[in-house]
């Protein structure tokens, strides 16, 4: 996969893209990360990317030029029609792990990270693929959701994860809330790991860990919940 960021401000969010598994990832050539600092396509003596609203109001826009040019760059004439061109914005679709897993089915994706009151329209009309908001919340730009929905994706990319049931097993893949998980010691301060998880009995296992993630999706996220059970007795009437 290919992935190209354009933001005024790389720096933002470059180091994440640095580490553990997405550093890795990037090592094995399983995904490429390239950042593009749009004040480089701003062509004034001040490399400026933003400027005053058309009929009046309080916050700058960014500027269409800087984003166009950059976009002819990356994409050198032709686009890609396998290509998603995304703009983070708080009035796009909610990102969930559905859209994390059909964005990973691509080979090519550009994030266009909005910044300031926002961007000027043509720039939506004219380039962007999808509109993506990561929640009902308003950052100061959409690099950090760029970042997030990167690392949502890439973890995703056959090869990333050391095995293919870490990414079976997420929380959302089945429709339910991950179970709790414990690892050694035993006991640590008086507080014990559950017996059932050291009796070997794998069977017993699952079960327990099946109710765990049912009683959490119940409590947590009842909504989540009851499309689990209808869709659950929706098979059995199968
Ligand atoms: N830009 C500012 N707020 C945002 C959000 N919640 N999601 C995506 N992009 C944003």
């Amino acid at each position: 996969m290919r992935i190209d960021i354009l933001t005024p401000f790389p720096e933002l969010i470059a180091g994440t893209f640095d580490e553990s598994m997405i550093r890795k990832a990037r090592d094995k050539n399983l995904v490429d990360v390239k950042f593009w600092d749009i004040r480089e396509e701003a062509k004034d003596k001040h490399n400026t990317v933003d400027d005053y609203a058309y009929g009046g109001g309080a916050g700058m826009i960014l500027k269409p030029e800087p984003i166009f040019r950059t976009m002819d760059k990356i994409c050198d004439g032709s686009s890609d029609p396998r290509q998603r061109v995304l703009f983070m914005t708080p009035q796009g679709k909610q990102f969930d792990q559905a859209l994390a897993r059909d964005l990973s089915a691509e080979d090519h994706l550009i994030f266009i990270c909005g910044h300031y009151r926002g961007v000027d329209e043509r720039v939506i009309e004219n380039l962007v693929t999808d509109e993506i908001s990561i929640g009902d919340y308003i950052l100061t730009g959409g690099e950090l959701a760029a970042a997030v929905i990167s690392d949502a994706v890439i973890r995703l990319l056959p090869g990333v994860l050391g095995n293919f049931d870490s990414a079976e097993g997420d929380s959302f893949t089945s429709g339910l809330l991950d179970h709790p998980h414990y690892t050694r010691p035993e006991v640590y301060r008086d507080y014990k790991v559950p017996d059932v998880l050291l009796t070997g009995h794998h069977a017993n296992v699952e079960t327990w860990r099946k109710e765990q993630s049912l009683e959490r999706t119940r409590l947590r996220r009842p909504d989540l919940y009851k499309k689990y059970i209808q869709k659950s007795d929706d098979k059995k009437s199968q």
